[in-house]
């Protein structure tokens, strides 16, 4: 009886750990951009692709670690500019600017961010706009 209950959550988990390294080898690529570029041209990663941990997006990660050419690459190979994350709703741009990383904050403005969308607290790109020190 016992492991008829066991054995699902068991394969859950598996299941869980495996797509949260998935995520977590799309997130050391970000720093390497000609592997990002190889992984994604073949495939093994989708520019897409969503962590299971906080719903986060590869391009938000390249957007808050300040990753210009990865956040090129990724935008290149198919990302949403404007994703939002399921838990406070912002995209790649407000995340950018959160994180002081202006050059990045600038490129996703000038890459089809819609500033009209708004964040979980109701302000928009215009607001984070305002909010950055980064003349934009
Ligand atoms: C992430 O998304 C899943 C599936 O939609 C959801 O069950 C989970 O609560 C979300 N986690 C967070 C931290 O928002
Ligand atoms: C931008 O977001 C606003 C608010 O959700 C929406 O009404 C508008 O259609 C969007 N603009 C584009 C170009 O998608």
């Amino acid at each position: 009886m016992k492991t008829l209950i066991v054995l699902p959550l068991l394969f859950a988990q598996i299941f869980c750990i495996s797509d949260r390294e998935l995520f977590n080898k799309g997130k050391d690529m970000l720093n390497q951009p000609e592997k990002l570029r190889n992984m994604l041209e073949s495939g093994d990663l989708d520019s897409n692709m969503i962590g299971p941990i906080c719903n986060r997006s590869l391009l938000s990660w390249a957007a808050q670690k300040g990753l210009p050419i990865a956040v090129e690459t990724l935008l290149q190979y198919g990302a949403n500019v404007n994703f939002r994350d399921r838990k406070k709703r912002k995209t790649p741009f407000m995340i950018a600017v959160d994180f002081g990383q202006a050059a990045v904050a600038k490129l996703l403005m000038n890459s089809g961010t819609n500033l009209s969308l708004m964040d979980l607290n109701g302000l928009n790109g215009y607001d984070y706009m305002r909010k950055c020190n980064c003349n934009l």
